[in-house]
């Protein structure tokens, strides 16, 4: 089975400015794998490598076992870009066509319908875009993306209009997307929302993949919480394994223990941690 993406060593310069230093990266089929890191990194340079939007200068980028940018990678793979604008006249049915031609999806109306009610649009299909809302927008710009039952979805930033409802309807689809196999690469800033959503995480800084593991292996341990008689006491360096002889301590020196926790740091911390002297 071939992998749904597959990047390596790639390395991309737009005159002077280097924007990604060799990154490798490996998504499975019907694996959410999100992208986080600052502004300029590198994230929407690595995603349009994968749609064949930017030629890289060395390396290579593999989209379902097919190089990025061919026919048979295109067809595969749907898009949606972080600055997208459609055409204001475009009515939401019109827009999912013109797609469909684009595509060659012969999808016609029942795929559009579907899509529509995949991104809860199904009551807007006559509407403009121009009079739709940034977040109905963004959820058109999804539906657009899933044209033709793509097998690997590149999503740049694509809750970044939405609200809180919009946000969670986005990740009930994610994850119905995995269910059938689906591969997603997503850009975020939302450290929350990828911790929810995905499975496995790189985070990326000055075009260099810095961390990479799931949203558990990156937020690490951070200390073990007794709340004893005497008051809350934190042992800021233990792991969890030695929360047991933590508490048998206690107890042995003669203290009432009412709780333990395991305290973990956060993705953002994590985040934070990795591209901090970036
Ligand atoms: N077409 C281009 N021409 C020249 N430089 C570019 C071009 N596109 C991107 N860059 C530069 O490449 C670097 C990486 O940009 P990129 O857009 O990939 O970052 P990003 O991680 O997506 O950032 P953001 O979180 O702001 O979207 C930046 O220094 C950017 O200025
Ligand atoms: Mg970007």
């Amino acid at each position: 089975m071939s992998l749904a993406l597959s990047v390596s060593a790639l390395r991309k310069t737009y005159g002077s400015v280097t924007a990604l230093h060799g990154v490798d990266l490996e998504v499975d089929e019907g694996e959410l794998f999100g992208l986080l890191g600052p502004n300029g990194a590198g994230k929407s340079t690595l995603v349009k490598s994968a749609c064949g939007l930017v030629r890289p200068t060395g390396g290579t980028v593999e989209v379902a076992g097919a190089p990025a940018g061919s026919e048979r990678a295109n067809r595969s793979m749907g898009y949606l870009a972080e600055l997208f604008r459609f055409p204001e006249w475009c009515r939401a049915d019109e827009l999912l066509e013109l797609h469909q031609r684009l595509a060659g999806s012969r999808g016609g109306a029942s795929e559009r319908s579907a899509l529509l009610e995949e991104v809860g649009l199904a009551d807007a299909a006559g509407r403009r875009v121009g009079a739709m809302s940034k977040g109905m927008q963004q959820r058109l710009g999804l539906a657009q993306a899933l044209i033709g039952s793509p097998r690997l979805l590149l999503l740049d930033e694509p809750t970044s209009a939405l609200d809180p409802a919009g946000r969670r309807l986005v990740r009930a689809l994610l994850e119905r997307l995995r269910e059938r196999g689906v591969a997603v690469l997503l850009n975020s800033h939302l450290l929350s929302e990828v911790e929810l959503v995905c499975d496995r995480v790189a985070i990326i800084a000055a075009g260099r993949v810095v961390a990479a593991g799931s949203p558990d292996d990156l937020s690490h341990a951070g200390g073990v919480e007794v709340e004893t008689g005497a008051g809350v006491r934190v042992f800021a360096r233990a792991s969890r394994d030695e929360a047991p002889r933590i508490v048998a301590e206690l107890v042995g020196a003669g203290e009432a223990v009412y709780g333990v926790r395991v305290l973990r740091s956060s993705l953002e911390d994590a985040y934070l941690e990795a591209v901090e002297g970036t």
